[in-house]
């Protein structure tokens, strides 16, 4: 019998990125990876392990319809801020086109309300637009498992064009972290997107047929947060794993991005991290050192 076909959206990117290492690593799945450019370097490398890479676009529902062709499709699904579209829009395009291919699990990427959460004091545009996307599954019936994530620990070394983390000494023995807004004191939840986010999805894709499994990944959003950490405790980390001395310096930005790290320095997931729906189901949740170990120490040493 053929392997069940898995399509991963944003295959080239952090967190479908971490989807697809995790399905060629369990080797039970045919995975289609969708991309706007199956001529970009990183659709040939994905293409090279394996993975059949389609042309589709987030903004062409056809596009998406065609891609989520398959006897037996889950989709691991992201929207995009920024682009001039909303969110809402990609959503619906994703939800429509596993609805015409009778897709029996979308797996999202998402947030919830900012206004919601917040009691009506911060308004995150781009929150309010994902948070719209599982009501509209739901009322579509489309059996959707949803994440919300927090804040990448990728940032650090890529955010917004630039690293959190910089050398502000010429010998690279001191570094600072630049991180938006939040005070150093307040516990921030992060996601560790490359370790933590695949195996979670793998985990639900693994576990769907199961019915106990199914009630508990569906009963409400899954908060796939690796951990909660200060800047503080950001900083001791890099430090004593690196020997380098290390500032946590919070930022100001403008808008959105001020907005949104105001909303996250107030308000954040209330949820027991990592989730232990995920954990009972054997997902082995990194840590920030982890982290600092497999991806800042060789970033430091290429600066
Ligand atoms: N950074 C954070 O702290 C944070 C926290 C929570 C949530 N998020 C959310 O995470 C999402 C970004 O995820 P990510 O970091 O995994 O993405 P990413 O690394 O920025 O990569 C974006 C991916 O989307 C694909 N893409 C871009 N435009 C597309 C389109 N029109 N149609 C189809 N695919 C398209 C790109 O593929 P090609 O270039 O190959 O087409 C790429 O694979 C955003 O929604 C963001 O709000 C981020």
């Amino acid at each position: 019998m053929a392997n069940k076909l898995v399509v991963v959206l944003g295959a080239t990117g952090h967190q479908g990125g971490s989807v697809v290492t995790a399905l060629l690593n369990h080797g039970g799945y045919s995975i289609r990876g969708l991309t706007r450019n199956t001529e970009s370097l990183p659709a040939k490398d994905l293409a090279a392990k394996g993975v059949e890479m389609v042309q589709a676009s987030l903004i062409d529902k056809s596009s998406l319809v065609a891609a989520f062709r398959g006897a037996y499709a889950k989709v691991y699904a992201i929207t995009l801020p920024f682009t001039g579209v909303n969110e809402d829009v990609m959503g619906r395009n994703i939800v429509d086109a596993c609805r015409a291919n009778n897709v029996p699990l979308l797996v999202l990427s998402s947030l919830p309300s900012s206004l919601e959460v917040s009691n009506g004091k911060f308004n995150v545009q781009l929150m309010e637009e994902k948070c719209r996307v599982p009501a509209y599954a739901s009322e579509v019936g489309q059996p959707t498992v949803v994440f919300y994530l927090g804040a990448f620990c990728e940032n650090l070394l890529q955010h917004m064009g630039r690293s959190q983390l910089q050398p502000v000494s010429a010998d690279r023995t001191k570094w600072q972290i630049f991180y938006p807004i939040v005070p150093a004191s307040v516990p921030q939840p992060l996601s560790y997107i490359s370790a933590d986010v695949g195996p979670s999805a793998l985990a639900v894709i693994d576990r769907w047929e199961d019915p106990a499994a199914r009630e508990r990944l569906t009963k409400a959003p899954i908060v796939v947060c690796s951990f909660m950490i200060t800047g503080e405790e950001m900083e001791q980390t890099i430090a004593r794993v690196t020997g380098k001395e290390v500032k946590y310096v919070p930022i100001q930005v403008p808008e959105p991005m001020k907005t949104m790290f105001d909303f996250c320095a107030e308000v954040w997931y209330p949820d027991e991290l990592p989730p232990p729906v995920l954990k009972d189901l054997g997902v082995k949740f990194h840590t920030f050192e982890d982290y600092v170990r497999e991806e800042v120490v060789p970033f430091m040493a290429k600066q």
